[in-house]
């Protein structure tokens, strides 16, 4: 294991230390989709995280300095995805680009949203509140439909991504 000299740092006046500490958290990576006047649109994010059971509850979170975040914190339905380990080609292709998303597999739902085939798991939502939070917004959706499947997640940990055995 590797072991340092621990940091401590004020997070209001050294943000980097602060990202960097925020960045010891492992998680999953996710895209968000939804539908534009632009079309089909779509964000990586991994401030994915589940809320609620009952009702069935999601939230993400997106900044308010992404170009995209019109698109996203407007919209009345979106769906999230976890994406699997061998999709990190997905995930480079819609960081460069929103509307990458039309060049993805993607199955269109009941309700129009893009919905990215073979990701590990999917949730569509209708949005249910919005929550101010500094720079982003809390996002939460209510889940109307899932689907999943078995597969080793694409994980980012450190600023960089990473594949995760589950076997
Ligand atoms: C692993 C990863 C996780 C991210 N998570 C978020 C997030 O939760 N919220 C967000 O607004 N942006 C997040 N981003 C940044 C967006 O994907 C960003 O919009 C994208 O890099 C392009 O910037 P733009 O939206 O200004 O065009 C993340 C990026 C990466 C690589």
């Amino acid at each position: 294991m590797d072991t340092g000299t621990i940091q401590t740092f004020d997070p209001s006046s050294d943000s980097d230390s602060f990202r960097a500490a925020l960045g010891c958290f492992t998680t999953g990576v996710t895209v968000i989709t939804t539908d534009s006047a632009e079309g089909p649109v779509a964000i990586v994010a991994n401030s994915f995280a589940s809320v609620s059971l009952d009702p069935p509850l999601v939230l993400w979170s997106p900044a308010k300095s992404s170009k995209r975040f019109e698109h996203f914190v407007g919209s009345r339905r979106f769906a999230v995805h976890v994406l699997g380990a061998d999709q990190r080609d997905i995930c480079a292709a819609i960081i460069n680009s929103k509307t990458a998303i039309s060049d993805v597999p993607t199955t269109t739902s009941h309700c129009g949203m893009p919905i990215i085939d073979e990701a590990l798991a999917s949730f569509e939502c209708n949005l249910e509140a919005t929550h101010d939070a500094g720079d982003h917004v809390i996002v939460i959706g209510r889940v109307t439909k899932a689907h999943h499947s078995a597969g080793d997640p694409l994980v980012f940990h450190g600023g960089k991504y990473a594949s995760l055995r589950t076997d």
